[in-house]
């Protein structure tokens, strides 16, 4: 806040702004005149049988009102000089501002055009300003001159009012800035969520997440709910002011009225008095109001937020040792959707091998994605910690995490677009042998050929379930993630292909969860874990059908496949 109004004050420069405050001098003379001219017009004029005298003096008003144009179109004429400079300035700061990000290795593509446009905004609102604050401050002091012209015991019990509604206003301006910024904060955090939902629907509805998306934007629709209220509480505070401000000094005129002229106000005088609330305070004090409240807002929290955006973006904290083997490690994972929910998964321990095959198990509803959303990042576990190399999974940003792992749901999808742009679309600088490669280890070669090659159009909606499979694992395997989760994301395949599938992930660097959808898939793995609930088991086949009465009768539930795979363990199915 310092810091913005230090850099507003300092922009204006001196000269233009000693021009532009001596021709509000004339420009404010028909302000200073009303009541004078009101007082004498009535007692030297009407009053006293001389209305020609009267109408001089009202007259005089009229002259008043052509110098005060002379003055008016003078002063617009010098807010160019003050205004200019300091708009000059803003976007020297900008565009400084998006060269050091660009420089830094985070462009910032909108940042010129967006920020430009507030720059506008902010030198609108700056010349705004000052016309509202100069024109008050002319106003006032002419008002203030021309009761103590008048008859000093009017200003006496007039000003009091006056400065105490704006001193209210004045205190209620920091808690209005406060509130503005909150508000703005707000909309932008609610547009951030709700986009983030619905461009991501497909995921949302693909996943049955509808209820964490929900949650996701129910938070910033309340935010945002509240910031608009505690916003419209201050406007009505600002309407208190202005009554005491600009009506009470009338009231108390008005009241004391028979007491001054006991004491030998003239009738003038008091209509003069009357004539600098009506014409000189109130609308001084409506147009400081609406224009500190409304646009002035507008200017402190804009001008906060370009400086915020043009200031240098510190430089990212490397870590000393990047790491390279992606070890997974889950340490007293427990995670509820929802505080009053029984846990989904409770105190869990596990250690994945950076390379390792893993299969998790269990029956329906488990836990199985839940897991797999907690070892992506997707989900933050309530107790514990969920680390890949070491680094807290929840603490990696979405750019971060999007090159460390990839997941694919049981209904993968696929969008219109190319067969290529669908295959490539974590890998976009894959070549045509890598893609070749990958559509031969996944074994989707004969359906990207049945789609007219890797460069016609994809229908979405003409592909069969497992044909957005077949996709939707080759761009995983195209990924460079370390780690790829496949959460029944072979359902659709007959054994034959996902056999195929789950053997190319196996042999691709890196480590593969797969959550069974068949037993094959725990046969093939070279460490299985069983959820069952209460406690997780994990192990390599044999241990577990020796240890695990839950995997045991898993398997005998299981279909067996009809050409049953070698399984690596050398084990029977029993
Ligand atoms: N978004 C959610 N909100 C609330 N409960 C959920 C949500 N997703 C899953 N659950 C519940 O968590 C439990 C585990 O679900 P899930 O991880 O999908 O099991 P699995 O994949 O093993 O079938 C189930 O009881 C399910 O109803
Ligand atoms: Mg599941």
């Amino acid at each position: 806040m310092r810091r913005e109004l230090g850099f507003g004050l300092g922009s204006l420069r001196r000269r233009p702004l000693v021009a532009l405050l001596a021709w509000s001098v004339p420009e404010a003379l028909p302000a200073a005149l009303y009541g004078v001219a009101i007082a004498r017009a009535v007692d030297s004029g009407f009053l006293a049988g001389r209305p020609v005298v009267g109408l001089a003096w009202l007259g005089g008003l009229l002259l008043a009102a052509g110098v005060s144009a002379i003055g008016s179109r003078q002063v617009y004429r010098r807010l160019g000089d003050l205004v200019e400079p300091f708009r000059d300035e803003l976007v020297r700061r900008v565009v400084g501002g998006a060269l050091r990000h660009a420089v830094a290795g985070r462009p910032d593509g909108g940042a010129v055009a967006r920020l430009t446009r507030q720059v506008e905004l902010v030198r609108d609102t700056y010349a705004g300003l000052i016309v509202v604050l100069r024109g008050f401050v002319v106003t006032v002091a002419g008002v203030v001159a021309g009761l103590l012209s008048i008859a000093p015991v009017m200003a006496a019990l007039m000003l009091p009012p006056f400065v105490l509604g704006l001193v209210a206003f004045v205190l209620t301006l920091g808690m209005a800035a406060a509130r503005q910024r909150a508000a703005v904060l707000a909309d932008e955090r609610l547009a951030g969520a709700a986009g983030a939902v619905l461009t991501g629907t497909r995921d949302v509805v693909a996943r049955g997440a509808e209820e964490h998306a929900a949650a996701l934007v129910a938070g910033p629709v309340a935010e945002q709910a509240n910031a608009e209220r505690a916003l419209a509480r201050v406007a009505a505070l600002r309407a208190l002011c202005f009554a005491v401000g600009g009506w009470l000094p009338l009231v108390v005129l008005l009241a004391a009225g028979p007491w001054l002229v006991r004491h030998g106000l003239t009738a003038g005088a008091l209509m003069g008095g009357l004539t600098y609330v009506l014409f000189g305070l109130q609308p001084a004090l409506r147009t400081l109001i609406s224009g500190l409240g409304g646009s002035g807002l507008r200017f402190v929290v804009t001008l906060g937020r370009i400086l915020d955006a043009s200031t240098p973006p510190p430089v990212p904290a490397r870590r000393a040792t990047a790491p390279t083997r992606y070890e997974l490690t889950l340490r007293g994972v427990t995670f509820a959707y929802g505080p009053h929910a029984e846990p989904v998964l409770h105190d869990l321990y596990l250690d994945v091998p950076a390379g390792d095959h893993l299969a998790i198990v269990g029956p329906s509803g488990i836990g199985k994605s839940t897991l797999a959303g907690l070892l992506c990042g997707l989900l933050r576990p309530d107790a514990g910690s969920v680390r890949l190399g070491g680094v807290p999974v929840a603490d990696l940003s979405p750019d971060r995490l999007a090159t460390l792992r990839v997941l694919i749901p049981q209904e993968a999808y696929v969008f219109a677009g190319t067969v290529w742009d669908n295959l490539t679309y974590l890998h976009p600088t894959a070549t045509a042998a890598q893609v070749d490669a990958a559509l031969t280890a996944i074994g989707a070669g004969p359906l990207v050929t049945a789609l007219g090659g890797c460069h016609a159009d994809l229908p979405p909606a003409d592909l069969s379930a497992g044909e957005r499979q077949l996709i939707a694992l080759v761009r995983a395997y195209l990924s460079p993630a370390p780690l790829v989760i496949l959460d029944e994301a072979t359902c659709h395949l007959d054994p034959t292909a996902e056999r195929r599938a789950e053997e190319a992930f196996a042999a691709r660097p890196g480590t593969v969860i797969v959550i069974a959808h068949r037993v094959s898939s725990a046969l093939r793995a070279r460490h299985v874990l069983v959820l069952d609930g209460t406690h997780a088991m994990a192990g390599d086949h044999p241990t577990l059908l020796a240890a695990s009465p839950l995997y045991r009768d898993l398997l005998g539930h299981w279909t067996v496949p009809t050409h049953p795979t070698a399984p690596r363990t050398g084990l029977v199915v029993p």
